[in-house]
Parts: structure tokens; sequence; C-alpha cells
């Protein structure tokens, strides 16, 4: 275990979900842009239309600012992020996976070079060439996608690589397709919801109107077919996953009703503006659609995040970073059955030595070390904060360290929280903690603490 993070008041799942959530509008632009503008191109080049040549620069020119430099800021701040709050989680993706991502950094590797290479080429090579550059662009970042998605969904549904620790039983896990297809799907939703808003400030009503036109076709298809790509997809998660985001948490059926609100409000965005009014299409409602589309990402995503609770790797790895899980082949071993019977503090390299031994005066300090090392990937510990333990645990009506012990005793009733991990004392240490979070007046009983067998 490392030393840990915690961003007060906000919370760290929450830190990685803003990052996360802004990265998908870059990253799926990226790769389903450049679809769209190769058929567009090639459609301009059959007619003779050196006007939706304009369109074309303003749109790739977007792309790459757009995507070029807040998409790589904010991919790289997933890496810092996920790697300041739960490091072993990514020590274990590395370890798996670095072949992975030094395959999709030469994807990316080749996305960067070609964009640059068709946006300062425009008109300067053949019509050919630069549609030949553009179709490279594309393919690459697609294929960054098809890897990447690999990893993204082994931390949903590691399928058999949980038995066999084998690189591409991880990878094509039983919701890698599903995965895969429901991202392209969108991707092109995402395209085309950005060349509606270029369309909508380009002057020429042709171009407008054309242009308009085939971002509606475009957002209408991935709309319709990454909806069934989605049922799909919900078809392949476990029935734990399914039963958290349906049944067990209230707000991630609330979202999900959100991200369907926003696809029917996308599709009216598109069957009007894109063709009644085309013509006249101005840039308000097209960013009031991205807008949408970005409320649509985040519901959808949040659940896709939601159902892997309470791990982080399932079967292997608790969202406490905690491994649950024997695996023979990679020297791994159960470290929570380890943890009940000798003490969790004991193994914590960075508890101070004081604490390792709970006794009368240093209970508090114990117990502060194990709710933050147990709650803080998902909660915050102050009363004010988002998912806050403190005001929640008053509203689940524990107050008392014996009523928040009782909690800590049945946290494995809970289909998305971790059982509480460690010894009779360390449970007892930290539900003392937890009561003072709730009512700092009110101070625990050591004797009620030592009391632990
Ligand atoms: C894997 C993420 C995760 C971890 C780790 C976690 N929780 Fe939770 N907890 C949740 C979620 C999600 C909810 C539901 C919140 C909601 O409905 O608003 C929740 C709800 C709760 C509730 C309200 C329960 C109810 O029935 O109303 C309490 C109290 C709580 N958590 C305390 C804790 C404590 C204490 C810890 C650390 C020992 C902890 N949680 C660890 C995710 C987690």
């Amino acid at each position: 275990m490392y030393p840990l993070f915690q961003w007060h008041g906000v919370g760290n799942g929450m830190l990685m979900a803003i990052i996360a959530t802004y990265h998908i509008l870059p990253c799926h632009l990226a790769t389903g842009a450049f679809w769209i503008t190769f058929f567009m191109e090639r459609k301009a080049y059959q007619e003779n239309d050196m006007d939706m040549l304009e369109f074309l620069k303003k749109y790739s020119l977007l792309v790459l600012i757009f995507c070029f430099v807040t998409g790589s800021l904010t991919g790289a701040g997933i890496w810092y992020a996920a790697t300041v709050i739960s490091p072993r989680a990514i020590s274990g993706l590395i370890h798996n996976y670095v072949w992975g991502w030094a395959t999709e950094w030469v994807f990316f590797l080749i996305e960067i070079v070609t964009i640059y290479t068709y946006y300062y080429t425009f008109e300067k090579i053949s019509p050919k060439a630069h549609m030949r550059i553009g179709l490279i662009y594309a393919m690459s970042a697609w294929l960054s996608m098809v890897i990447i998605t690999g990893i993204l969904g082994f931390m949903l549904t590691p399928g058999k690589w949980s038995q066999t620790g084998a690189f591409f039983d991880g990878f094509f896990n039983p919701s890698y397709w599903p995965q895969l297809f429901v991202r392209t799907a969108f991707m092109f939703v995402v395209g085309a919801s950005y060349a509606a808003i270029v369309a909508s400030f380009i002057k020429n009503p042709n171009v407008k109107e054309k242009t308009m036109k085939v971002a509606a076709k475009w957002g209408i298809g991935g709309l319709i077919v990454g909806g069934l790509f989605t049922i799909w997809y919900f078809a392949k998660i476990p029935a734990t996953a399914k039963s958290i985001v349906f049944n067990d948490l209230g707000f991630t059926q609330t979202l999900f009703k959100v991200a369907i609100v926003a696809g029917v409000l996308l599709f009216i965005y598109f069957a009007v503006w894109g063709f009644k009014k085309a013509k006249t299409a101005g840039p308000i409602p097209a960013i009031i659609a991205m807008l949408i589309l970005f409320v649509g990402i985040c519901a959808g995503e949040t659940i896709r995040e939601m159902a892997r609770r309470p791990y982080l790797i399932p079967n292997y790895m608790l969202s406490n970073q905690m491994i649950d899980h024997d695996m023979k082949m990679k020297g791994v071993t159960n470290e929570v059955a380890k943890f009940n019977k000798e003490g969790v503090l004991k193994s914590y390299y960075f508890a101070p030595d004081s604490v390792k031994k709970i006794d009368q005066t240093n209970f508090m300090a114990a117990g502060r070390i194990l709710t933050k090392l147990q709650c803080i990937s998902c909660h915050t510990l102050e009363k004010s904060g988002f998912f806050s333990v403190p005001r929640l645990m008053v509203k689940f009506g524990a107050s008392s360290p014996e009523e928040v012990y009782d909690f800590l005793d049945a946290l494995d009733d809970y289909s998305y929280m971790p059982p509480f991990v460690g010894t009779e004392a360390e449970k007892r240490a930290t539900a003392a903690y937890i009561a003072s979070l709730v009512n700092p007046d009110k101070k625990a009983d050591p004797a009620w603490v030592m009391a632990a067998k």
C-alpha cells in the first residue's frame, strides 16, 4: 500500500470523474471526426464543390486544437490523477498491459503526425494523397480506441483473466466487443455534433446546408446504432453490476434516464436542424446540443464506473486497493484474509509505528488512518463534501460508535461497497473515529474500543 491522496470536500472519485468525463469529448472526437472528413472530402472532389473545403479546413483545425491540446492534457491528467489516487491499480494495469499501452502510443504518434500533415497540406498536394493522409489518421485514431477499449473493458469484466492472468484473456473480455461498438457508434455522434457547430458558423448557405445534412445523418445513425449496441453491452455485463446500476443505487437509475433523454433530444436536434432548418442553422442550438451530448456522456460514463463497484479490477482488487483473491500464476495472495487476521495497520508501511498496535491512547489516530484507507476512494469525510461519510451516516441513522460499528460490521451486505477489512479492534477504532466526524463533541469510550477480542 502507498501513501494516500485526499481531495477534501470534493473527493477522489469526483476528481477522476471530472477529468475522465471531459476527456471523452476530445478523445471520441479525435477518433470519429476524420471518418466524417474523409467522406466529405471525397464528396467535395467528386462533386467538384470547392466551397466544402472551407468547412473541412475549419473543422480539421478545430479537431487539431481541441483534441490535441485539451485531449492530450486531460489524457495525461487521467494518468496523474489515477496514479496518486489508486497507485496499486495503476501498477496492476501496467504489469498486465504495458505492451497494450505501448502499442496504443504508436498509433497515437501516427495520429499526431498525420493530423498536422493533413491540415498543413490542404490544397498543396494532390487530392488523392491528401485524402489518404486523412484516412491514415482516421484508422490510427480508431485503432487506438480498439486497444484502449480492451483495457477499459478488462476493468469491469476481466473474464478468464481472473484464472489465467493471460494478456488476451483480459483484453478480449466479455464486454470488449459491445463496448468497442458502442464507442465506435458514439464517436460519430460526437464528430457530428462538432461538425454541426462548425457548420452553424459558416455563412455560405449551400455549404451550411450540405454539411448540416451530412452531420445529421452521421449523428442520427450513430445514436440509433449506439443505442442498440448499448443494449448488447448491458446484456454482457455481470448480473451483480446490473443490479448495482438498476436496483441498488438510486442515482444511477436517474442517470440512466438522463442519458436516454439526452439521446432523444440530440436525435430531435439532428432531425430538425439537420434537415428542416439546415440552411439557417445557427450556433446556439448547436452549442446547446453539444452541452446535452456532454450531459449524456457524463451520465453514461458514471454508470459504467459505478458498475464495477466495489472493485477497481473485479475479482482481484477492491476500490480500497486491497487484493481479495488468490492469483497463483501472478504470485499474489488474498490480502483481505490476512489483514482480517493480523490487522491492516501492521502491514501498512506508511502508518506510524505508534498506531500499529491499538491501545487506549492511539485508537482515534488509528481509526483516522483506517477510515481514509477504506473510505476515501469513494467518499469525502467532511460534512459538506460530496458523498460525505458523516452525512450519509446520519441519513442511515448511525451516530454513536456502537451504531457505526454495526454499520461497518454489515458493510458486506452492500453490493457496491467493499466489506470492512481489519481486526475487531481496528473496526472499533474506525467506528470511534467516524462517530467523531458525525458528532465531534462526543468522545468514544476507550474501554469499549479495548473490549474487542
Ligand atoms: C467502492 C466505493 C465505496 C467505498 C470504498 C465505500 N463506499 Fe460507502 N457508499 C458508496 C456508494 C456508491 C454509496 C451510495 C451513496 C448514495 O446512495 O448516495 C455509499 C453509501 C454509504 C452510506 C449510506 C448507506 C445507506 O444505506 O444509506 C454510508 C453510511 C457509507 N457509504 C459509509 C462508508 C464508509 C464508512 C466506508 C469506509 C469504511 C465506505 N462507505 C466505503 C460507495 C463506497
